[in-house]
């Protein structure tokens, strides 16, 4: 069966392995049970309506097909200009859709080398995307707070309504029909997706909207900032009941094909199962070590996957919530900032979280750091950087690096992707940039388990 080595991080030849269409065996128990290979935040969970393939998406601007029964990456699609919030799978199953930072929205079809089919959907960030009708149609929510339903043949536009707030939500019904959408002032509206009719509207939450999910029946799930799960009859605009059990905001929801069982995350870490009838309580399934910003239900009912900050996929067995087979550890990087006296290693831990130091580290938002200084900028191959980056005249050195700190990477390289990034004092400056130069030279032979940068 699918051993360690079926498990590491770097993706497989995407023609090679896709196309499984064989029968579905079920080999998880004696495997691994985790999907491990993003270097960053989970913020999305679908899987494919045959209930073979998993698709993610994350901080570390990725986003993932795996194999589900093998717990194998079948594909990373790069390039999708900043952190990636939302996926979907189109109905054909073959392609997918992917929700970027910048607002656009990317069509791949994995199994090929196709280029995405990449457009701008909102002025900023992509927040959702939901997927469905014959023709078939992509809704995709924004933080320029409209939602937008798009061909998804030729990308066109078909509707665009205006919430009046920052979007952060939709879901489309099991039917195909109708769409509903949240927002962050609790607004919750649901159309056709078709158009036609004003939207339906009402509050639902006191805070913002967190996420949406439909029972195959045709009621509507909500989940908020505020910490409940509302069940709502949607035609008769009124609310079935409330759920409550998470300790502060819920960011993730699913709803289960039975149409009976949903699935919540929260920022307290823990995992929920809720009966939806309401006929039985709700269980505590498991408890991550930190926020749960992603869920998802396996269309067969029988797995339930989940990820957040510490980058791991779990899958559980939905009816007890235990792991299905072996868990892995949440990463074996060595992280010496962590426990170093340099003073420059309280400062590096912001940096640690999108930059790697060794080149065959799981993928982060930023390129690796492996031999920095020295390096051109722009320079390690396969990374996706910013044209700015790409064309700017710089070498990384002790002045360079100390520049970029003082000035921020927006007025050092303008056009630069990095996010804002600045140290005022010039004390810390020169110790982030002198425990960078350790740390680097120490890694730039390769990753060395004994390697103490404090020790010199
Ligand atoms: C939230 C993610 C993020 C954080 C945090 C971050 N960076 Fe970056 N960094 C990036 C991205 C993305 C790029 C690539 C930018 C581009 O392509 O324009 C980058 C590029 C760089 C580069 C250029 C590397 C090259 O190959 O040319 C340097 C140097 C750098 N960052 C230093 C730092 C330092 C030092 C810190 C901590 C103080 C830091 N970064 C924190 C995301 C981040």
């Amino acid at each position: 069966v699918s051993d360690r080595a079926a498990r590491s991080p770097a993706p497989r030849p995407a023609r090679a392995a896709l196309g499984l269409t064989g029968a579905l065996t079920m080999p998880l128990v004696e495997a691994g049970a985790d999907l491990v290979g993003h270097g960053g935040l989970v913020r999305a969970i679908v899987v494919s309506a045959d209930g073979q393939r998993v698709l993610t998406g994350g901080f570390d601007s990725t986003a993932r097909l795996w194999d589900l029964a093998l717990q194998r990456p079948l594909a990373t699609l790069t390039g999708n200009a900043g952190p990636v919030h939302a996926v979907a799978f189109l109905p054909d199953g073959q392609r997918v859709v992917v929700a970027g930072d910048d607002g656009s929205l990317a069509l791949w079809a994995p199994a090929t080398s196709d280029p995405p089919r990449r457009w701008r959907a909102h002025a900023v960030r992509a927040t959702a995307v939901g997927v469905g009708g014959a023709d078939p149609l992509i809704a995709s929510a924004g933080w320029d707070g409209t939602v937008a339903v798009w061909h998804a043949i030729d990308g066109s536009e078909s509707i665009r309504v205006d919430h009046g707030a920052a979007v952060t939500a939709v879901a489309v019904a099991a039917d195909g029909r109708r769409l509903a959408s949240g927002d962050r002032e609790g607004r919750i509206r649901v159309w056709a997706l078709a158009g036609g009719d004003a939207p339906a509207a009402w509050h639902g939450h006191a805070l913002g909207v967190t996420a949406l999910a439909w029972t195959p029946d045709g009621d509507l799930l909500s989940a908020g900032i505020d910490g409940a799960v509302r069940i709502w009859d949607v035609d008769g605009r009124r609310e079935r009941r409330t759920l409550e059990g998470h300790d502060g905001p819920i960011l993730a929801l699913a709803a289960a094909a039975d149409g009976r069982h949903a699935v919540t995350g929260g920022r307290d870490g823990q995992i929920i199962l809720w009966s939806v009838p309401g006929t039985e309580p709700h269980r505590w399934l498991a408890r991550h070590p930190s926020p749960v910003w992603a869920v998802a239900v396996s269309p067969d009912g029988r797995f339930l996957l989940s990820a957040g900050a510490d980058a791991v996929v779990r899958v559980r067995w939905l009816a007890t919530g235990e792991p299905v087979g072996e868990t892995s550890p949440e990463t074996a990087e060595p992280k010496p900032w962590l426990t170093s006296p340099h003073p420059g290693a309280r400062l590096f831990r912001a940096c640690a979280g999108c930059h790697t130091l060794t080149p065959d580290a799981l993928r982060r938002a930023g390129p690796h750091f492996a031999g920095l200084f020295g390096r051109r900028a722009g320079a390690v191959d396969g990374y996706d950087y910013s044209p700015a980056l790409m064309g700017a005249a710089v070498v990384w050195d002790r002045h360079t690096l100390g520049e970029l700190m003082r000035k921020g990477p927006e007025e050092f390289v303008p056009g630069s992707r990095m996010p804002l990034q600045r140290l005022d004092n010039p004390e810390d400056i020169e110790a982030l940039v002198d425990y960078l130069q350790i740390l680097t030279t120490a890694t730039a032979a390769g990753p060395r388990p004994e390697w103490r940068p404090e020790s010199r």
